[in-house]
C-alpha cells in the first residue's frame, strides 16, 4: 500500500462507520473538551501500510486561528468527500462550541443526517436479504410420474455379498459354537496345536496330544487325552479340556444346545459334557457320557441335548472326567437348537440380512475364493457331505481357520432361505500368488461344472445326488456364476475365463456368466453377461461417482457392482460420512440400472474380536450386533429392485444433493418414492414437481418419511449405542400437490407419496 492523504473527517470505509474507534484512538489530552479550544482535524500524510488505523487521526488544538476559517475548512472538506454521519458530527461539535449555528443550517444538517441514515438502513437490510437469499439452498426435482414413461428396474438390482472374512461365517452367521471342532486347525503334522482348546488340570494329572487316529478319512487328526490322577484321585471338578468357542459362547437360559462328539477309549468312561461360565466356575448345563469300554473301544458318536439354566455370552464347553485312562475325542460340535429353520444360521444375524430384502447373494467371497495360494483357496468339494467329514481349511488371505460348517450346500440353503438368487463365485485357477496356465485349466473347469451340477443337477446326477443326500432333493435355482475375483489383469485370466465360459454355456446356456474385467468405460474383448466392478474409496470420491455410469455404453454386458464401500480414514469403523457417500453412489446406480444389473456392499459382517477389514455393514460379537450407517443406507433401497424408475431431473443451487424417484407397489397400493441425499452441512429445501400424476396421487395423503442423520457426520453406532444412527420414520400429511421436503444437513431421506 502506498502513502495516502487522510484526515479525521475524511475517513471512509470501515473506519467511517465506526466512529467509536476514532475516539478510542485519541489521547485524553487531545480531546475537544478544553473550553475555548477547537478540535480540528488536519490532513496528515501517513504511510498506511505501517500504521494501525487509529494513529492516522491527528487532532490538533489550534490557538489563535479564526473560528470561521476552522468551520469553513471543515465544511469544505466535507464537500469534497462522501458525506457521512461522522463528518457531520464533527462539524456539529464545532458549531455548537462556537455558537455559530443557525436554525436553518441545523435543520439542513438534520435532514441530511436523516436521509443518510435512511439510506444506510436501506442498504444494510438489502445486503442482509441478499446474503440470506444466497444461503438458502434449494433444489427442484422435476419428476415425470407416469409409469408409462418410466423404466423397469432389474428384479435383482440390490443384493448382498457374503464373504468368509472377519469371521462372518465361522464364529458368525454359522451358529456352531465350537471353534476347531475336529482339531485340524493346527495342521496335519503331529503333534499339533489344539488352539483354541485348552487343558483343565495340570501336567501331573492330564496330558493331551493330537494323533492321526480319527475315523474320518479327510480329517485324520484326533485328540488323545491321558488322565493320570494319583492314588488320591482327580480333583472333584475333574480334569479335561475346554473350548471357548469364538471369543466366548453365547449360552442363554432356557435354550437348548445339541452337543455331538466322537469318542473312543481303552477303558470304561465317565465324561461330563458341560457348558460353563468363562472360567468354568459356574455350570450352565451338563450331561454325563457313561460307557463301558466295550461300547467305546471303537469311535462312537454321542449326541446330547443340553438345556441352559443360566445365561452367559462368554461361556465355554468342557469335557472333563475324574477317571484315569486314555480317551480320544474328535469332531466335537455344539449347535444351538434355535437357528433359522434349524438350518444352522444364527437368528439375529440372519434377520439383519432378511431386513435388507436382498434379491441376490454373492458367495463365498472375493479374495477368500482366490486364496493367497491356490492350496488354501475355497474348494467346494471339501465343504459338502456330512459336517464331520469335512477337513476344514485355513483361509490364508484373511488368516483364520474355518471348519467349513458353512459350506457349498449351506450357502445355497442360505440363498433359498433369504429368497435371494445365488451367485456363486468360483476360483478361475488364479490365487494372489499363483496361476494355472490356460493349457492346464480343464480340471478347474470340471470342478466348476461339478459345483453347478451339485446345485442344479437332478437328484440322480452324480453331484445332485450328494445334494439330495444332504436333504435337498430339489435343485437350487443357480442362474449366475462369477469366474474368479479381481483377476482380470492376471496373465492367464482371459484364456482361463474363455474355457470356463464356453464349457458352462455349453452345458447350461441359461446361466449368466460374470467376468472380472471392467466394461464400464470400454467394451469387453470377450463374451460375458455381466462384468464385475469393485470400488473402495473416500466419501467425496464415491459421492461424485454417482454419475460414473451415465456415459457407459448402453450396449453390451451390464455391470455387477459386487463390492463398493467408502473406506480408509473417511469411514473409520463405519460412520455417517461414509454412508452418505455411498448413498449418493447408490442413487446414481439406481438411475443407471439399465446398465447396472446388480449391486452389493462389502464386506457384510464383522466379528469385532477379529476385524480383518473395516468398515463393514453389520457388526457383532457372540451376543450383540448393530448395523453401521452403511447398513441403514442399503435399507433405503429395499423397494427398488423390480420397481419402476421415474424420469427425473434436478435443478437448483446445490451440487451436493443427489436424488431419484421410483414407483412401486406394496400391499396392493401404488407409491412414488423420492430418495435424496444431502452431502453438505446446510439445510436444503427439496421441491418435487410432478407431471403425469394419477389424480388419486395428488390428493392430500399420509406420507412416510425416513431420515438418516446424526449430530456429527463422523458419528458411528456402537455396542453401547447401537441405534444412534438409524432411519427415523414419521408419517406426515401433505396438502394437495405440495411436495416440498426439507433435507437436513448431512442426511439421507426418503419420502413415500
Ligand atoms: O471385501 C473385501 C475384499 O475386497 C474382497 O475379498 C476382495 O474382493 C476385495 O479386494
Amino acid at each position: 500500500m502506498g502513502r495516502t492523504l487522510r484526515s479525521v473527517s475524511g475517513l471512509s470505509g470501515d473506519a467511517a462507520t465506526a466512529p467509536a474507534q476514532v475516539y478510542v484512538g485519541m489521547g485524553s489530552g487531545d480531546m475537544a473538551t478544553s473550553k475555548g479550544e477547537l478540535l480540528r482535524a488536519t490532513a496528515v500524510e501517513e504511510d498506511t501500510s505501517s500504521l494501525p488505523l487509529p494513529t492516522l487521526l491527528k487532532p490538533e488544538l489550534k490557538h489563535g486561528k479564526k473560528p470561521l476559517f476552522d468551520l469553513m475548512e471543515a465544511i469544505r472538506e466535507i464537500k469534497v468527500r462522501t458525506f457521512d454521519p461522522y463528518d457531520s458530527f464533527c462539524v456539529y461539535l464545532a458549531m455548537m462550541d462556537r455558537k455559530w449555528c443557525s436554525l436553518t443550517f441545523l435543520t439542513s444538517i438534520c435532514l441530511i443526517l436523516f436521509l443518510l441514515g435512511s439510506y444506510a438502513a436501506y442498504e444494510h437490510f438489502r445486503r442482509v436479504d441478499a446474503r440470506e437469499d444466497n444461503e438458502k439452498h434449494y433444489v427442484t426435482l422435476q419428476v415425470e410420474a407416469s409409469n408409462a414413461t418410466g423404466r423397469p428396474i432389474p428384479e435383482t438390482l440390490f443384493g448382498i455379498f457374503f464373504e468368509e472374512i472377519n469371521h462372518a461365517g465361522a464364529g458368525g452367521l454359522w451358529a456352531e459354537l465350537v471353534s476347531n471342532r475336529g482339531f485340524e486347525a493346527g495342521g496335519q503334522i503331529i503333534p499339533s496345536s489344539i488352539w483354541p482348546w485348552s487343558i483343565i488340570g495340570d501336567e501331573s494329572t492330564i496330558s493331551v496330544v493330537t494323533d492321526r487316529s480319527s475315523c474320518f478319512e479327510r480329517n485324520k487328526i484326533a485328540l488323545r487325552m491321558e488322565v493320570l490322577c494319583n492314588s488320591s484321585g482327580c480333583p472333584s471338578e475333574g480334569v479335561g479340556v475346554y473350548n471357548p468357542g469364538y471369543w466366548g459362547m453365547n449360552i442363554e437360559k432356557g435354550k437348548k444346545y445339541k452337543v455331538t462328539l466322537y469318542v473312543r477309549s481303552t477303558g470304561d468312561i465317565d465324561v461330563s459334557v458341560s457348558l460353563t461360565s468363562s472360567n468354568g466356575s459356574l455350570t450352565l448345563a451338563s450331561e454325563q457320557i457313561i460307557a463301558l469300554a466295550s461300547e467305546v473301544s471303537k469311535w462312537t458318536k454321542k449326541e446330547m441335548l443340553l438345556e441352559a439354566n443360566g445365561t452367559d455370552d462368554g461361556a465355554r464347553l468342557q469335557l472333563t472326567t475324574t477317571k484315569n485312562g486314555s480317551i480320544w475325542f474328535d469332531q466335537v460340535s455344539a449347535m444351538p437348537v434355535d437357528t433359522y429353520k434349524g438350518h444352522g444360521f444364527r437368528n439375529d444375524l440372519f434377520q439383519m440380512m432378511v431386513d435388507l430384502k436382498p434379491r441376490f447373494i454373492r458367495f463365498p467371497g472375493g479374495c477368500y475364493v482366490e486364496g493367497d495360494s491356490l492350496s488354501n483357496a475355497f474348494q467346494w468339494k471339501k465343504t459338502v457331505g456330512a459336517w464331520e467329514e469335512r477337513p476344514g481349511h485355513f483361509g490364508d488371505v484373511w488368516n483364520y481357520w474355518t471348519d467349513d460348517g458353512l459350506g457349498h450346500f449351506e450357502f445355497f440353503q442360505l440363498a433359498e432361505d433369504l429368497g435371494a438368487a445365488p451367485i456363486w463365485v468360483f476360483n478361475s485357477g488364479i490365487s494372489h500368488h499363483d496361476q494355472v496356465e490356460t493349457a492346464r485349466i480343464m480340471p478347474f473347469v470340471q470342478e466348476a461344472l461339478d459345483g453347478i451340477e451339485f446345485a442344479r443337477g437332478d437328484a440322480n446326477s452324480t453331484w445332485g445326488s450328494v445334494r439330495a443326500a444332504m436333504g435337498h432333493p430339489k435343485p437350487f435355482g443357480l442362474k449366475y456364476v462369477a469366474v474368479g475375483n479381481e483377476d482380470c489383469g492376471k496373465k492367464y485370466y482371459k484364456g482361463n475365463y474363455l474355457e470356463f465360459y464356453n464349457a458352462i454355456k455349453k452345458a447350461y446356456p441359461d446361466i449368466k456368466i460374470i467376468s472380472n474385467c471392467d466394461g464400464s468405460s470400454q467394451p469387453l474383448d470377450h463374451p460375458a453377461d455381466y462384468y464385475d466392478y469393485h470400488v473402495y474409496t473416500l466419501a467425496k470420491e464415491l459421492f461424485s461417482m454417482s454419475h460414473m455410469f451415465d456415459k457407459t455404453s448402453r450396449d453390451g454386458p451390464k455391470a455387477f457392482v459386487s463390492e463398493y464401500a467408502v473406506n480408509i480414514t473417511d469411514a473409520n469403523t463405519g460412520n455417517l460420512l461414509a454412508a452418505l457417500g455411498e448413498a449418493g453412489f447408490l442413487l446414481g446406480l439406481e438411475k443407471n440400472s439399465d446398465v447396472v444389473g446388480m449391486v452389493s456392499y462389502a464386506p457384510l459382517f464383522v466379528n469385532t474380536n477379529d476385524r480383518r477389514w473395516l468398515p463393514d455393514a453389520i457388526v457383532f460379537n457372540s451376543s450383540h450386533l448393530y448395523g453401521t450407517p452403511s447398513y441403514w443406507v442399503q435399507q433405503f433401497f429395499t423397494e427398488s429392485s423390480g420397481a419402476t424408475l421415474l424420469s427425473s431431473t434436478m435443478e437448483g443451487n446445490s451440487s451436493y444433493v443427489e436424488a431419484s424417484a421410483i414407483s412401486f407397489q406394496s400391499n396392493g397400493s401404488d407409491y412414488i418414492q423420492i430418495k435424496a441425499v444431502n452431502f453438505a452441512n446446510v439445510t436444503v429445501e427439496l421441491k418435487v414437481k410432478m407431471t403425469g400424476l394419477d389424480s388419486s396421487n395428488t390428493k392430500a395423503s399420509a406420507k412416510k418419511k425416513k431420515v438418516l442423520t446424526s449430530a456429527s457426520v463422523m458419528d458411528e453406532n456402537s455396542f453401547s449405542n447401537p441405534e444412534m444412527i438409524k432411519p427415523q420414520e414419521s408419517i406426515g400429511v401433505m396438502s394437495e400437490g405440495n411436495f416440498t421436503f426439507v433435507l437436513p444437513p448431512y442426511s439421507f431421506s426418503s419420502f413415500d407419496i
